[in-house]
């Protein structure tokens, strides 16, 4: 497996590559890695002759306050995780490589983006948007593997690829969850003990939302207020949004009808987490 740092090392390595007639799959991910990154990476190397992945705390798209200086970081253990899967590059710029100075352009979105966490996070998809299809330009890779545990980027990015005609396709993998329901992610680190359970408020209030669109409830008013109830008898927890949307336009629906999606972020002392499930109704 090669670290790369630079977009040069890597342009050089995927031109042979293709000069061979080989597919490149691709993870961008900001590292820390665990189980869910470790499932898309798993996805790729089932799909393609190369694997690369990206590991990148991406400054862009962490608005003021946001934990970009604290986002936990350990290359290390990364690398052995993606050895251990088969990825074949990793690509781990420094933030001037990605940026240069005088950087100026910008991916935005009219829609997709307002809604569920575009709402507290108003700049971040867009540092989102731009980061990936920068990676897209510079990886240039057939397939390329996002958890729907970040649902609302998956639906953005799938929008901005067919808006821009970005030649990647874009594969959206299940969410990884702990043995106890508690969706993995990176900043689940941030949580002290006490915190770490009372996190499971999430994929249980989720759980009874599920049920009770299982059960034959269509209006989403009745499925927030159930989920939002049973989240505020956690004294821990503080309610950022629940929310019921469409899923590939992220506009909210009064009735549940076709593919959707159920989300939400919480807060869990100053940790805030998101989850969600969708359902095809
Ligand atoms: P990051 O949070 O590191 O996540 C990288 C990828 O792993 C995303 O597609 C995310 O949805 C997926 N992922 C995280 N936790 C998961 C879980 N429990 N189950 C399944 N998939 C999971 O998302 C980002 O980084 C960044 O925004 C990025 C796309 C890299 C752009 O900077």
């Amino acid at each position: 497996m090669k670290i790369c740092y630079t977009v040069q090392e890597v342009r050089d390595t995927v031109k042979e590559w293709k000069r061979q007639g080989l597919t490149v799959g691709f993870v961008p991910t900001m590292g820390y890695l665990h189980e869910g990154h470790r499932s898309l990476m798993e996805a790729a190397r089932r799909d393609n002759d190369k694997v690369v992945a990206s590991i990148f705390v991406n400054p862009m798209q962490f608005g003021p306050g946001e934990d970009l200086e604290s986002y936990p970081r350990d290359l290390e253990k990364d690398a052995a995780l993606c050895e251990g899967v088969g990825v074949d590059l990793i690509f781990h710029p420094e933030p001037e490589e990605m940026y240069k100075e005088g950087f100026c352009t910008y991916v935005d979105m009219n829609g997709l983006t307002t809604e569920l966490c575009g709402k507290t996070r108003p700049i971040h998809f867009r540092g989102v948007q731009t980061v990936v299809l920068k990676l897209f330009n510079i990886v240039t890779p057939d397939r390329a593997y996002f958890g729907q545990k970040d649902a609302q980027q998956l639906a953005v990015i799938k929008r901005m690829v067919t808006d821009l005609n970005v030649g990647t396709e874009i594969i959206g993998c299940p969410i990884i969850r702990e043995e106890d329901g508690l969706a993995k992610s990176s900043r689940n680190t941030y949580l002290s003990k006490e915190e770490r359970q009372a996190a499971l408020i999430l994929s249980k209030s989720l759980k009874l939302g599920k049920e009770a669109i299982e059960a034959g409830e269509r209006d989403s008013k009745k499925i927030i207020e159930i989920i939002s109830k049973n989240i505020e008898t956690e004294p821990l927890a503080k309610i950022d949004y629940v929310d019921v949307v469409d899923f590939a336009t992220i506009t909210p629906v009064d009735i549940i009808k076709g593919e959707t999606l159920v989300a939400m972020a919480v807060y869990i002392g100053k940790t805030r987490l998101i989850d969600n499930f969708i359902v095809q109704i």
